[in-house]
């Protein structure tokens, strides 16, 4: 992806500075694109910017993350040809009332390089150096770390400027070295995450099972992955219900396959597969094949024998009836002994593993051991370098008790069992994220204050852990993923939303590509 650089100035003096600024670019040998990300409305033409009454209209809708998207959708397409986009600001105007916040969220999502104008129009010297070091102040508070600054001012105010370590530059005839264009932030957004989540997907596109085929949910986003060619899919079920369900919400099932167990000829080889599978542990096949009419065996079978490389389900059925079939036959990966569930929760500026979650109800401290190495496999699969913490109500040897021993003993077992992960326990939740608290309490932890993997010593902590979080800080929480089995089998919950859904999958996607 090209360098961007945002511009956050008046109108006026924007496209002063672009023009400055890609000239200088050009006569490095750069190519330089502009963008106004948002313009145009009613009849005047938008060009390659999104339109303003169309962006107003979803950002009323509640729907910010997803014009984001688009918004970075625009920057990468005019980065195609060019090294460097330049971006005019997003101006207040009208019912645009927080303009601030989406230039800030947009150069956050591109990791922008971002640059604030400061006027010196009646200002003293010492007043632009000033105003300079407030804006770097309260631009920081945002997350946003300013490095280079536009101002018209005198070269007196430039020197007093350049000695807060800042780099000035003249809006009429910028000149910015290419090596100064640096993101201001690169913190992992949702949106950042959901796109690399994307990517990922289409370098190597899955096939999922989809077992509750004929749910409207279901329907729904299966023609949204479809729609962005993320993955490809079967749905298990009746093909009229499925087809009349589909007409009736107005969804296409294009490139969609159906199959419905009840007609399939691979019914009856999938009930003996079973039988054999299980029959030492009491399964008849009578009973395999009552089993295999069931549509999450019959999914769950798919998978098993690579018709399928994934599969979810669970937007009505119990945790238990879901995963019970993974669990009897598609088993755990060599040398994994348990399975558990994470979230991947995506915070406004990271994203964390919480686990278990989800299977698990009284760990022994063996399964705790598990989920955390299994954990920091789920973490580098996504990217994540981890950092485990063994969460309790007690850090370090400050408290005592059998909860607090038993989650001691786990992490000493990690330590044995996986010697080179961080990992860090019995930790508290703020000691593990907290740099200050981490400072007081385990001064001299590499994970501490750092953490980005937390083990739950309970499947209640874990359950409500990530809840609270989800639903208190407005995080973004992906999952259950299911980790330790030998293939992707992953569970929803009955209150899944269509997004839920396409999320799980879109993960699921990945687990699949090993
Ligand atoms: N890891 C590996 N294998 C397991 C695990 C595990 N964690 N749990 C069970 N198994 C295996 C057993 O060894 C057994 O194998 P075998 O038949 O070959 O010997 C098989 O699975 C069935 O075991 P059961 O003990 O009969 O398990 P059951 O089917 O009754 O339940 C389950 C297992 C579903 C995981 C149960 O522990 C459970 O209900 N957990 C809680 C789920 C839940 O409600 N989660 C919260 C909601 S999810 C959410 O909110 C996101």
């Amino acid at each position: 992806m090209a360098k961007s650089i945002l511009l956050m100035c008046c109108d006026s003096c924007s496209p002063k500075l672009a023009a400055g600024i890609k000239a200088d670019l050009e006569a490095q040998g750069k190519r330089v694109a502009l963008l106004a990300p948002l313009a145009g409305c009613k009849d005047e033409a938008c060009g390659d910017s999104f339109c303003k009454c169309e962006a107003l209209k979803m950002i009323a809708d509640g729907k910010k993350d997803a014009l984001l998207s688009i918004l970075v959708d625009r920057v990468e397409a005019a980065g195609k040809d060019a090294d460097v986009v330049i971006l005019h600001p997003i101006a207040d105007e009208g019912a645009l009332r927080d303009a601030y916040g989406l230039n800030i969220a947009l150069a956050k999502n591109i990791d922008a390089c971002v640059i604030p104008a400061i006027c010196a129009k009646d200002k003293t010297d010492e007043q632009v150096a000033a105003s300079a070091e407030l804006n770097v102040k309260l631009l920081a508070q945002d997350g946003i770390t300013v490095t280079v600054v536009a101002s018209n001012c005198s070269d007196a105010a430039v020197k007093l400027i350049e000695a807060k370590g800042l780099t000035v530059i003249k809006p009429s005839a910028a000149k910015l070295a290419a090596d100064k264009i640096v993101a201001s932030s690169s913190i992992t957004t949702p949106t950042k995450f959901m796109r690399s989540l994307h990517d990922k997907c289409r370098a190597d596109k899955k096939t999922i099972v989809l077992p509750e085929g004929a749910l409207d949910r279901i329907l729904k986003a299966a023609a949204e992955l479809r729609a962005q060619d993320l993955v490809n899919l079967i749905l298990l079920g009746n093909e009229d219900e499925i087809k009349r369900n589909a007409a009736e919400l107005g969804v296409s099932l294009d490139g969609i396959k159906i199959i419905d167990p009840a007609k399939s000829a691979d019914l009856e080889d999938y009930a003996n597969t079973l039988y054999e599978l299980r029959k030492a542990k009491g399964m008849e096949l009578d009973k395999a094949r009552k089993l295999m009419a069931d549509k999450t065996y019959f999914g769950t079978m798919m998978v098993y024998k690579g018709v399928a490389d994934g599969l979810v389900s669970g937007a009505t059925t119990s945790t238990a009836d879901t995963i019970r079939p993974a669990l009897q036959f598609i088993k755990t990966k060599p040398g994994i002994k348990t399975v558990s569930g994470v979230f991947l929760m995506s915070l406004a500026d990271r994203v964390y593993i919480y686990g278990d979650c989800a299977v698990i109800p009284n760990a022994t401290t063996d399964q705790l051991r598990d989920v955390a190495i299994a954990s920091a496999a789920t973490a580098k699969a996504f990217g994540i370098d981890p950092k485990i913490a063994m969460l309790s109500y007690s850090t370090g040897t400050s408290g005592s008790g059998p909860d607090v021993d038993a989650v001691r003993e786990a992490t000493e077992k990690v330590r044995e069992a996986a010697p080179d992960l961080a990992v860090e326990g019995p930790i508290q939740y703020d000691a593990a994220v907290v740099p200050s608290v981490a400072k007081t309490k385990l001064p001299d932890s590499p994970v501490a204050g750092k953490a980005n993997v937390f083990v739950f010593p309970t499947l209640n902590a874990g359950n409500i852990g990530y809840k609270a979080v989800q639903r208190s800080a407005n995080a973004l929480a992906i999952g259950p993923l299911l980790q330790g089995l030998n293939k992707p089998v992953n569970d929803l919950s009955r209150g899944a939303t269509v997004a839920d859904i396409v999320n799980t999958v879109i993960v699921t996607a990945i687990q699949a590509q090993g």
